[in-house]
């Protein structure tokens, strides 16, 4: 049996006894009987053997309600390894970024192109650009991934950011610290800053998107007149349980730190787990569940009623970034253009397209592909859009077919090299804002 096809019986045999439901709040979780310590995070002598160990993802006074730790209890505790050394980076970069200077152009991209053979999706990242400075821990990284190989024999861990992971083909099996985690298109995984995990493949091949978030970890975002339920509901985003390997052969860590990759080999797992508990953990949450909020009488709201998660700064309501997902919904608004409006906005906002189509674009964002508008940047429908929404009849109208979403940050995004000369990069992306007829009458 093939690696995918070992992944895939992994994931068929998931059930829903096989993740713990809820976001931030306190998990817990053990792979054995008796291996979860009671009363106490590290008693004298953990249970079966096992190390304590604390993973902090916030300082320790940050405020309850960002306050991240997980304990873990382990086989061998993480600190038995040998140096960790560089490795080449491939085609990841990390901020500041200073390869480009910044443009204020509209800029498009076709998917990725095929990976060489044996590429696996650590090997198949590649940053698009980003923003802020990644020891200051500000800012974001956007990436992309093409991949048609499981890792083996290797983990990866980011010290630099949160890593969420939005599939567009083919679905991933996240074998991490803290279990399995499945993530299909129309879903999304978040891995906490430092959480070590490996990318099995369960199809051929696998293409999506990465945010890597510098800055405070993603959390959902306040909901305000909405109340108490809505958008992305606490309950959908799904941890794993316990889940841990008893390996004892070569394994080798690679872990991201300040923009570059080092390696050690362990002579054990590191995935190796028993029993966990914590509010540090990775999720994965079916995008499909996003309750969709919009207009019942005229215009639509701003996009900000579709954040899914939001990584908040030090100024109220401004993000690092937010993830915004454009789910199918209705369109009921009277004597309202429906698709979104012409905008320039403060914040920068890179689009990408799980599937289908994207109702501002009629043609030229593909799944796979991305858009940047940057910084007050003119966009808005294409021309073709512009003129059927502005005929069309006010019915009702279903959006179904297309799942779009949005890294929208508050620093323009930088592009790296590799992008700005892309042969990926379109060219004549403006083109789509020409013949926007003059209609003026005096
Ligand atoms: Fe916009």
């Amino acid at each position: 049996m093939s690696g995918t096809g070992q992944a895939r019986k992994i994931v068929e045999g998931l059930t829903e006894a096989s993740f713990s439901s809820g976001f931030g709040n306190e998990h817990s979780s053990e792979a054995e009987p008796g291996a979860l310590p009671h009363g106490r995070n590290s008693p004298q002598r953990a249970p079966l053997g096992l190390y304590a160990e604390q993973l902090s993802g916030s300082a320790f006074t940050e405020p309850r309600a960002h306050n991240r730790r997980s304990w873990l209890y382990r086989i061998r505790p993480s600190a038995a390894h040998p140096p960790f050394v560089r490795v080449d980076n491939g085609h990841i970069r990390t901020a500041p970024f200073t390869e480009t200077v910044p443009d204020p152009n509209r800029l498009r991209w076709n998917p990725l192109p095929e990976p060489a053979p044996g590429t696996d999706w650590l090997a198949g990242l590649w940053t698009l650009g980003g923003n802020g400075d990644v020891t200051q821990r500000t800012g974001m990284a956007v990436h992309l991934y093409h991949a048609n190989t499981s890792m083996t024999d290797r983990v990866f861990s980011d010290a630099d950011g949160e890593l969420l992971i939005v599939p567009e083909h083919g679905g991933l099996l996240l074998v991490t610290e803290f279990g399995l985690l499945p993530a299909r298109p129309g879903e999304v995984a978040l891995v906490p800053r430092g959480v070590r995990f490996r990318v099995e493949l369960l199809d051929a091949t696998a293409r999506g998107y990465v945010c890597e978030n510098y800055g405070q970890p993603f959390e959902l975002p306040e909901l305000g007149p909405i109340g108490a339920n809505g958008l992305a509901n606490a309950r959908d985003f799904l941890a794993p349980v316990a889940a841990y390997e008893d390996v004892e052969q070569p394994v080798e860590v690679v872990n991201k730190f300040c923009g570059n990759l080092w390696a050690a080999t362990y002579d054990h797992s590191p995935l190796d787990v028993v029993a966990w508990h914590g509010t540090h953990v990775p999720y994965v949450y079916d995008l499909h569940r996003f309750n969709v909020i919009g207009t019942i009488s005229y215009d639509h709201p701003d996009p900000s009623v579709f954040t899914v998660l939001t990584s908040p700064s030090d100024t109220p309501g401004l993000a690092g970034v937010d993830f915004v997902v454009f789910a199918p919904r209705w369109l009921v608004g009277e004597d309202t253009f429906r698709p979104p409006y012409f905008h320039r906005n403060v914040m920068s906002e890179y689009m990408g397209l799980i599937e289908g189509a994207y109702d501002a674009k009629a043609e030229g964002f593909v799944p796979g592909g991305g858009s940047l508008h940057n910084m007050m940047s003119a966009h808005g429908p294409d021309r073709g859009t512009f003129d059927r929404a502005s005929a069309a009849e006010l019915k009702p109208q279903r959006i179904d077919d297309g799942l779009a979403f949005m890294f929208e940050t508050r620093w323009p995004v930088t592009a790296t090299a590799q992008a700005a000369n892309a042969d990926h990069l379109q060219m004549g992306y403006d083109d789509v804002w020409q013949g926007l007829q003059r209609h003026f009458r005096s």
